[in-house]
């Protein structure tokens, strides 16, 4: 099990509600601000996260409460009682008829649901679905096998916790009187999160155990409100405002784009997109980065004068000896506006410096610029080379160019395009 032990700093989901202000009906709305104990939290198939409260629910980390029954009819129409006690997203790799369903639990019954309709055969009474978990439950949260001995799902009720192996449908009961009565549970980016009042408490999902200051607020970690917290000062940018820093793939085939104090990870789905302080990865990183390339299994990133290089993994290390001169290191002076590797055969680095590009020998030592070219661009923010070409970032815009050649070769400026919400989890 990995435990990681950052602290989640700031998060923002993909699909962005818009609040329409000039709808009457608005402040009848609740306002998850206003510091609100959820009934029940979950993902759904695709990574957007739900939090639950009497009839009504919010969809991702940021925008207004809808009425549930919009999003899951039957909720509403079987029981009308106008709440959940409890829902989790199945992960089940054995079954994968079960896999990624949302589950929910109304007192003594369970709802199934995928893509958002109701399951056949649902509602069903919980004893026969999950025998041996007590109903009226408090909250649930899936632990999938690696980070729970085995595919299960952890139900809460009062200071018990009952886990639930998904294969052999058997149940062991421990009490960990040390956690809050959790009324939601949540597992996100592989940690465990027991929601009380408008706080919550991370936890180890085999031992109960709490490591670092909690409970903390909500709102200044899963919510974006005024005046909470952390970051919440990243609104998520419209399209036609975006300015990024930098963006590159690494070996693995993580890709990453950064912006002012944050980046956002760009290939992970299950748990939607997100923006994270670059100090959470990066920690030697305080003030941003002016451009990144990745290379073989390291990462150079550049801010001023300096050049931090960092080891991939799991976790990216700085290594010894970081950061250095970007003159001794790469053989660059001044300001560097962007720069990227196309493929790890050609071990040249293409810098961009205002409307030269210079390309660097990354075998020679010590590395010198071994070509300069003049371009047809100038006040570049980022590049990115990959099978499909270069792409150069310039505030809202991109450029792209085949090949390399295409680019040094041109004298004019292709014609930019627009940064896409798709590209960049920016707002359309
Ligand atoms: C949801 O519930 C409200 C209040 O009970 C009702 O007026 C509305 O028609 C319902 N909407 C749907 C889509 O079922
Ligand atoms: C999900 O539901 C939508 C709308 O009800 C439907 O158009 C779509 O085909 C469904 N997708 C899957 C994978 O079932
Ligand atoms: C939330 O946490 C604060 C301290 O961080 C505490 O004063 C408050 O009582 C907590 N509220 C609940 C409902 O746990
Ligand atoms: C909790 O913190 C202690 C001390 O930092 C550490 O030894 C332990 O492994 C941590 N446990 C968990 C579950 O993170």
């Amino acid at each position: 099990m990995k435990l990681l032990t950052q602290t989640l700093l700031l998060c923002l989901a993909l699909a962005l509600a818009h609040r329409n202000t000039d709808h009457d009906d608005d402040h009848a709305l609740p306002n998850r601000c206003d510091g609100i104990e959820f009934d029940a939290i979950s993902p759904d198939e695709k990574g957007v996260t739900y939090f639950f409260k009497g009839p009504y629910l919010w969809k991702g980390f940021h925008g207004p409460a809808h009425p549930s029954n919009e999003s899951f009819q039957e909720l509403d129409d079987i029981h009308n009682i106008g709440h959940v006690d409890a829902a989790f997203r199945m992960h089940d790799a054995e079954n994968l008829d079960d896999h990624d369903h949302i589950y929910f639990f109304l007192d003594d019954k369970v709802f199934s649901y995928y893509n958002h309709s109701l399951e056949e055969g649902y509602p069903k009474q919980m004893n026969e679905d999950f025998p041996g978990i007590p109903d009226h439950l408090d909250s649930a949260v899936e632990c999938p096998k690696g980070e729970c001995g085995a595919n299960s799902v952890l139900f809460f009720k009062g200071h018990d916790v009952h886990v639930y192996d998904i294969s052999t449908k058997t149940v062991k009961t421990k009490t960990w009187d040390h956690l809050p009565v959790c009324t939601s549970a949540f597992r996100w980016l592989e940690h465990y999160y027991c929601f009380h009042g408008n706080n919550f408490t991370r936890f180890n999902p085999v031992t109960g155990e709490v490591n670092g200051t909690y409970p903390k607020d909500a709102r200044a970690y899963f919510m974006s409100c005024p005046n909470f917290g952390h970051g919440g000062d990243y609104k998520v940018p419209k399209c036609s405002e975006i300015k990024i820093d930098a963006i590159t793939t690494d070996d693995a085939g993580k890709s990453y784009f950064f912006a002012g104090p944050i980046y956002m990870r760009l290939d992970l789905h299950r748990d939607g997109r997100h923006a994270f302080r670059i100090t959470k990865s990066w920690k030697e990183l305080t003030n941003g980065v002016d451009a990144v390339f990745s290379y073989t299994d390291k990462m150079y990133m550049i801010k001023d004068d300096q050049v931090y290089i960092y080891k991939t993994g799991p976790h990216y290390t700085l290594i010894e000896g970081y950061p250095k001169n970007l003159k001794e290191e790469l053989g660059v002076e001044g300001h560097v506006d962007a720069a990227f590797v196309c493929s790890d055969d050609e071990h040249t680095v293409h810098i961009v410096q205002g409307k030269k590009l210079l390309d660097v020998d990354l075998t020679a030592t010590p590395r010198v610029v071994t070509q300069e070219w003049p371009l047809p661009l100038s006040d570049i923010d980022a590049g990115l080379c990959d099978a499909k070409g270069i792409q150069l970032f310039k505030g809202s815009h991109y450029y792209h160019y085949d090949s390399v050649a295409t680019l040094t070769l041109s004298r004019i400026a292709p014609h930019p395009e627009d940064i896409t919400s798709e590209m960049l989890s920016c707002q359309d």
